[in-house]
């Protein structure tokens, strides 16, 4: 397993290993790596011949300056913890000038809507900061295949959305919700609940899924007002939103349209650890 720091050294490793005819899978993280990210590595490196993992901890994507510098910063054990998997694997840990330069700022995009939806209305400007930096990564590492988990579905179709408007040559893998024993989603957020409303917190996964058997009997209207009453049986788990959305547009749907997929996505408090969930409501 190689480690690189510089762009340039990382650039010639990869291109020389695309001249011998090598596929290159690229999996984006900001480390704090859990079996949620280690998934994503695995089904890369069953895709790709050698997986080239960046971590970096994006300053642009976070709304919230508290967060940032909360954030948690394990380099030494996500490295273990990706030499375990035994497989052809090169972590990229650039620092930010080596991505940004001496401007740390997010560029602006339009994601065609995307972006003003469910997350983008309570987190503000995270998709630039996302975007800016995974352009410059795919821009970087110049993979042929890269994978993205449904746990942050949109942020998977902004990544998308991003890709086929830039054009890019790299084609993007959504990779299935990795979960804990419980059913809660895995995030390097969980670490910080107390064992007691880790439990709880399955609640929101345990909504979902009656969401997904009553998607085909009852109205989004009656869904949305049963989940509120839900959640305010459980005042541990406070609700930020419920929404029931197009897969493609993730616009809030109020009737059901012959043809159109849709997903079912909660964003919650417990504490003050923000949890995400979301689940596909078609299969
Ligand atoms: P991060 O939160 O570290 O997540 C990296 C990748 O792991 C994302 O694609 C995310 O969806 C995926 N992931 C996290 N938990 C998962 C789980 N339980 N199951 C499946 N996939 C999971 O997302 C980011 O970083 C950043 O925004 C990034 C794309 C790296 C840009 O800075």
């Amino acid at each position: 397993m190689q480690i690189f720091r510089e762009k340039a050294a990382l650039q010639s490793t990869v291109s020389a290993l695309k001249k011998e005819g090598k596929t290159i899978g690229f999996v984006p993280t900001m480390g704090a790596l859990h079996e949620g990210h280690l998934s994503l590595v695995k089904q890369a490196a069953k895709a790709c011949d050698t997986v080239v993992i960046s971590i970096f901890i994006n300053p642009t994507q976070f709304d919230n300056p508290q967060d940032l510098i909360n954030y948690p910063r394990t380099l030494e054990s996500d490295i273990l913890l990706l030499k375990d998997l035994n497989l052809n694997l090169i972590i990229f840990a650039p620092n930010a000038t080596e991505l940004y330069g001496e401007k740390v700022e997010a560029e602006a995009f339009i994601f065609d809507g995307l972006e003003h939806e469910m997350e983008g209305k309570f987190r503000s400007g995270h998709f630039n900061g996302v975007g800016t930096v995974v352009k410059k990564l795919f821009e970087i590492v110049q993979p042929h295949k890269a994978f993205f988990g449904e746990k942050d579905f949109q942020q998977l179709q902004i990544i998308r959305k991003l890709t086929e408007k830039a054009n890019l040559p790299v084609e993007i893998i959504g990779c299935p919700i990795d979960r804990e024993e419980n059913g809660l989603a895995r995030s390097s957020r969980n670490e910080r609940l107390s064992p007691e409303i880790r439990r709880e917190a399955s609640f929101i996964y345990l909504t979902l899924k009656k969401v997904k058997e009553k998607f085909g009997t009852e109205s989004a209207k009656y869904i949305n007002e049963w989940v509120t009453s839900q959640f305010a049986e459980h005042p541990t788990l406070k609700l930020e939103y419920f929404e029931i959305a197009d897969t493609n547009s993730l616009k809030t749907t109020s009737e059901k349209e012959t043809g159109a997929t849709y997903r079912a996505f909660i964003a919650a408090y417990a504490g003050d650890v923000r949890l995400i969930d979301n689940i596909a409501l078609d299969n």
